[in-house]
């Protein structure tokens, strides 16, 4: 096998969905101690912890309990090259997520066994559906009273409509958890006093019964067998295309808190979880074995280190090889530029890249010339992956620096904070006051928090009452129609005609009395 063949088929990028709590920080934690990325529990909280203490602004996400940001680590596991995404749990931070999840080549979905298929849970594994991306999906918290698994599996079915195939079996839960059965493997895995004991191979159902006699009570036993025959006779088979084509999920059971039942569902991950994917271009499949190096940028991100004050533009690599010195171009400009100081990201640290495959995920330092959703080619024939989905700010604010000394801090901040995708800026076309669109209200909150943080600027924010952006593709906008009771003009960061509505209502009403006027609800792309 070719150097770049066997690079690629031992890359596993996958992103960990979640509701917030459901134990995504935890599995995150356990796989890295695993992999030796870390070497003591606790290492992924601590560091958010001390990340809190040196970056003010994820104080608000600590206040909030909530994560807002996502970051990639990267670590090796049995042979495997793995790179994990992290994604906000928010809902507010969806779009972040979106892009995040163009990013990968699976899913692993985690479910609290007592709350099942929760609200944010719904929303990340829709992105996922569309997509056609594998699913793997590990229900947590089994030293936890929860749902009986057959519940789950139907629930998963009812719920986000795919099918479900359970790779492991626990045995009772709660306090009368005793571990996992591996239907792949026929074997029962041991959990006792909060961690693994043992491994048994068994042949049958009667060996089964025979060895967890003196381990769990009988109804437990029984409930068990019944199940499993159940499953066996009735359930969905495992079925590798389908699981490829995000048809049917691998379901495994565990604790992630205490690792229980993380290694198995690693083994197994990397073993049905696909490869870095083929993925579609302007001119044509692009396979990530082929020669010629690409990617495309899907976060920016600004001041990660805030002693720094550097903005990395985080790149998918999706085709060959990344060295050191390499020249490249920028589709949307056509520029040949050079790869600056490209870093990977591990559990506690960044290290400079020496090479990267197809699959790996590297962070550019960004001085900002970079897009969310550019292509970057190793060659000088370019050819683009097309745009992120890009979602319409339904909030808008009008902002301004208290202090009006502090008017350059105020313009660089709004700046670099707006590349990063989160928010949009606009000015009104004669005052030139800045408007702030964005998807959710807790951006706004995170901005008003960075401004302040990372650039020193107090803001003062009037909020406004329009919920609809539609830039104005043709036709122009008369100008008693500029600023009206239910809608005013606005202009994007490249000078693009934007109007905002309150309702819809106002919309439609707007479009049937100025047909000459064609509204889009897309930015159209720029150069
Ligand atoms: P998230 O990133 O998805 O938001 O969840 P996180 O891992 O932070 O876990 C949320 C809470 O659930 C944490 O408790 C964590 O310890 C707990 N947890 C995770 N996995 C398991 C599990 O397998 N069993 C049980 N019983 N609990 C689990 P916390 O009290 O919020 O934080 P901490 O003080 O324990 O760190």
């Amino acid at each position: 096998m070719s150097d770049i063949n066997q690079e690629v088929s031992r890359r596993k990028t996958f992103a960990i969905i979640s509701h917030p709590d459901a134990g995504k920080t935890t599995l995150t934690e356990k796989m890295l101690l695993l992999g030796g990325a870390i070497r003591t529990a606790g290492s992924v909280k601590a560091k958010k912890s001390a990340k809190f203490a040196t970056s003010d602004w994820m104080e608000l996400e600590k206040q909030r309990g909530i994560s807002v940001t996502s970051s990639v680590m990267q670590f090796e596991y049995q042979g495997s090259k793995i790179n994990i995404l992290d994604t906000p749990g928010h809902q507010d931070f969806s779009e972040d997520t979106y892009r995040t999840l163009m990013a990968v080549d699976s899913v692993v979905m985690i479910l609290d066994v007592a709350k099942g298929v929760e609200a944010q849970t719904k929303k990340l594994f829709k992105v996922c559906r569309d997509r056609g991306i594998p699913i793997f999906t590990f229900i947590n918290k089994m030293d936890r009273f929860g749902k009986e698994p057959l519940e789950l599996f139907e629930e998963i079915e009812e719920v986000l409509g795919i099918e479900s195939t359970p790779i492991n079996y626990p045995i009772g839960m709660g306090p009368t958890f005793k571990g996992v059965y591996d239907r792949f493997e026929k074997r029962i895995e041991y959990y006792e006093d909060g961690e693994k004991a043992g491994t048994q191979y068994i042949e049958d159902y009667d060996q089964l019964q025979e060895s967890l006699e003196n381990v769990a009570d009988q109804a437990t036993i029984d409930q068990l067998i019944e199940d499993l025959m159940l499953v066996d006779e009735a359930g969905n088979e495992f079925d590798a295309d389908a699981v490829k084509e995000g048809k049917q999920t691998p379901v495994f059971f565990g604790s992630a808190v205490s690792s229980f039942g993380v290694p198995t569902f690693l083994e197994h991950f990397l073993l049905m979880a696909p490869y870095p994917a083929s993925r579609e271009s302007s001119k044509g499949t692009v396979e990530p074995t082929d020669d010629v190096f690409s990617g495309f940028v899907f976060k920016i991100q600004a001041n990660m280190d805030p002693a720094h004050r550097d903005r990395i533009a985080f790149l998918r690599i999706c085709s060959g090889k990344y060295e050191k010195g390499m020249s490249t171009w920028l589709e949307r400009t056509g520029k040949q530029m050079k790869l600056a100081q490209p870093q990977q990201f591990f559990a506690d640290s960044r290290e400079s890249v020496e090479e990267a495959y197809a699959g790996d995920i590297v962070g550019l330092y960004d001085p900002g010339v970079y897009q969310i959703g550019d292509t970057v080619c190793g060659s000088k024939d370019i050819f683009s992956f097309g745009d992120l989905p890009q979602f319409p700010p339904e909030h808008f604010a009008k902002v301004r620096p208290k202090n009006a000394m502090k008017h350059k801090q105020y313009i660089k901040g709004i700046q670099q904070l707006a590349q990063e995708g989160a928010i949009q800026v606009y000015r009104t076309p004669r005052m030139e006051e800045t408007v702030l669109g964005a998807v959710g209200q807790l951006q706004f909150d995170v901005f008003i928090y960075r401004m302040k943080a990372e650039y020193g600027v107090d803001l003062v924010m009037e909020p406004l009452s329009y919920q609809i952006a539609r830039w104005v593709e043709e036709g122009e906008i008369p100008n008693k129609l500029m600023h009206t009771s239910t809608s005013m003009v606005v202009n994007d960061y490249l000078d693009r005609p934007v109007m905002l509505f309150k309702n819809e209502f106002n919309l439609d009403y707007f479009k049937g009395q100025n047909e000459e006027i064609k509204l889009t609800d897309k930015p159209p792309r720029t150069e």
